[in-house]
C-alpha cells in the first residue's frame, strides 16, 4: 500500500511535521526558503490526501475541488479558519481542523502587551527617544491612561477572550464581556453597544465571519467612551480602519493597538501616520514553543483523520 500524500504549503517549525513523518506519510513541501502560492496548491493538490496550510493561504473551492476526490483533510496551522471554504469542504467530504487552545495564552499575552502599550502610548514615547526628541523628564511628558482599575470590555468571550480577562483581573480591572449567547458568567452584557459605552478599553476576540466583518465601524466607535482605547488581535476586517483612524485623529479615541489588518500583508497607509496607534505584524501566537505546538497539532490532525479518527479540533461545517 502506498503512503498517503500530504501537501504542506510552507516550511514549519522544527518538529512540526513529526506526526506525519512518524506515520510514514509522503510529504510534499515547497523548495527550501519558498512557500506555495494559491496557484501552486491548486496545481499540486491532486493525488494528496491531506493539506497543511495556514491563515495566509486562501483554501477556497478551487483548492478543494482540485483535491477531490483524494483530499480528506485541510489542517490550518491557525485557530482562525476564515480563509477556508467550509461549504466546499463539506460538499466534498473534506474535514477541516484548526489549532484551538495551544495558542490562547501566547495570544492573550500579546493582546495584553497591546493594551499596555496603547494605554501608556509607549510606542510614541520610544520613537521620540530614539529620534532624539526627548529633552528629559517632564511632569506633562508622554502621559498615558491607567490600565489598572480601568474597565476592560472583551468582545468574544471564548478561549482567548477569557485568557485576556484572567490577565486583566491581575491588574485590578473590571471586566465586561459580550458574545452572541449569554455566558452566565459575571460581567456579561447582552449588547455590544452597552459594552462599548461602558468600557475604557475594548479588546476584540471574535472570529471573522460574515456577521463580524465591519462590526466595529464609525457608529460603534462613536459609542465608545471619549478617551477610550481599542485593541484588535482578532482579524483586521472586523474593524473599519478608516473610521478608527478618524477617531484617533479627532482624539475621540485615546489610543489603539492592532496586530491584524484588513488585506494583510498590505497596510492601509493611513494607519502608518495615525496618532497614538501601535501596530504589530500579526504576531499574536508568535513564540517558538507555540508555533511548534500549532504545527504539531495540525500534523497530528491529518494523521488522525487519515487513520479514520475524529480529532477534537475538527471545525464544524457552517450551519
Ligand atoms: P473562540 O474560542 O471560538 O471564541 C470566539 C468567541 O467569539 C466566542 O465567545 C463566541 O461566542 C464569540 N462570537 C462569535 N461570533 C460572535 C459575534 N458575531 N458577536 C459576538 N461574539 C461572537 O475563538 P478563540 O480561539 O478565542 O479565537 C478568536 C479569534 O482570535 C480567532 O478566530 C482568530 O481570528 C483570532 N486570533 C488571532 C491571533 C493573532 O495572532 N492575532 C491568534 C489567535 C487567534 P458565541 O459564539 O457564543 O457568540
Ligand atoms: C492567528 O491569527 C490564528 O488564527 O491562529
Amino acid at each position: 500500500m502506498t503512503a498517503p500524500r500530504v501537501l504542506v504549503t510552507r516550511h514549519l517549525p522544527e518538529g512540526g511535521l513529526d506526526p506525519l513523518i512518524d506515520a510514514g506519510y509522503d510529504i510534499t513541501l515547497p523548495v527550501p526558503g519558498e512557500t506555495l502560492s494559491h496557484d501552486d496548491v491548486v496545481a499540486l493538490i491532486p493525488g494528496h490526501a491531506g493539506l497543511v496550510c495556514d491563515l495566509t493561504d486562501l483554501t477556497d473551492a478551487a483548492v478543494i475541488e482540485a483535491g477531490a476526490p483524494t483530499l480528506r483533510i485541510v489542517a490550518t496551522v491557525s485557530v482562525g479558519f476564515d480563509k477556508i471554504d467550509r461549504v466546499a469542504a463539506a460538499a466534498h467530504d473534506v474535514a477541516v481542523t484548526n489549532t484551538p487552545g495551544v495558542l490562547d495564552e501566547t495570544t492573550a499575552d500579546l493582546a495584553f502587551l497591546l493594551i499596555l502599550t496603547a494605554a501608556r502610548r509607549s510606542s510614541g514615547a520610544e520613537a521620540d527617544l530614539r529620534a532624539g526628541r526627548w529633552t528629559g523628564w517632564a511632569i506633562d511628558d508622554h502621559l498615558g491612561t491607567d490600565v489598572h482599575g480601568a474597565t476592560l470590555g472583551v468582545v468574544g468571550f471564548g478561549r482567548i477572550g477569557r485568557a485576556v480577562a484572567r490577565r486583566a483581573e491581575g491588574f485590578g480591572m473590571t471586566v465586561l464581556h459580550s458574545t452572541r449567547r449569554p455566558t452566565g458568567i459575571a460581567g456579561y452584557v447582552d449588547s455590544l453597544d452597552e459594552l462599548l459605552e461602558r468600557a475604557d478599553i475594548v479588546s476584540l476576540h471574535i472570529p471573522l465571519t460574515p456577521e463580524t466583518r465591519g462590526l466595529i465601524g464609525a457608529k460603534q466607535i462613536a459609542r465608545m467612551k471619549e478617551g477610550s482605547v481599542l485593541i484588535n488581535t482578532a482579524r483586521g476586517p472586523i474593524v473599519d480602519e478608516d473610521a478608527l483612524v478618524d477617531a484617533l485623529e479627532s482624539g475621540h479615541l485615546f489610543a489603539a493597538g492592532l496586530d491584524v489588518f484588513d488585506g494583510e500583508p498590505a497596510l492601509n497607509p493611513r494607519l502608518l501616520t495615525a496618532p497614538n496607534l501601535t501596530i504589530l505584524p500579526h504576531i499574536g501566537s508568535a513564540t517558538h514553543a507555540t508555533r511548534r505546538n500549532m504545527a504539531q497539532m495540525s500534523s497530528a490532525s491529518v494523521v488522525t483523520v487519515l487513520q479514520g479518527g475524529t480529532p477534537d479540533n475538527l471545525v464544524p461545517p457552517p450551519l
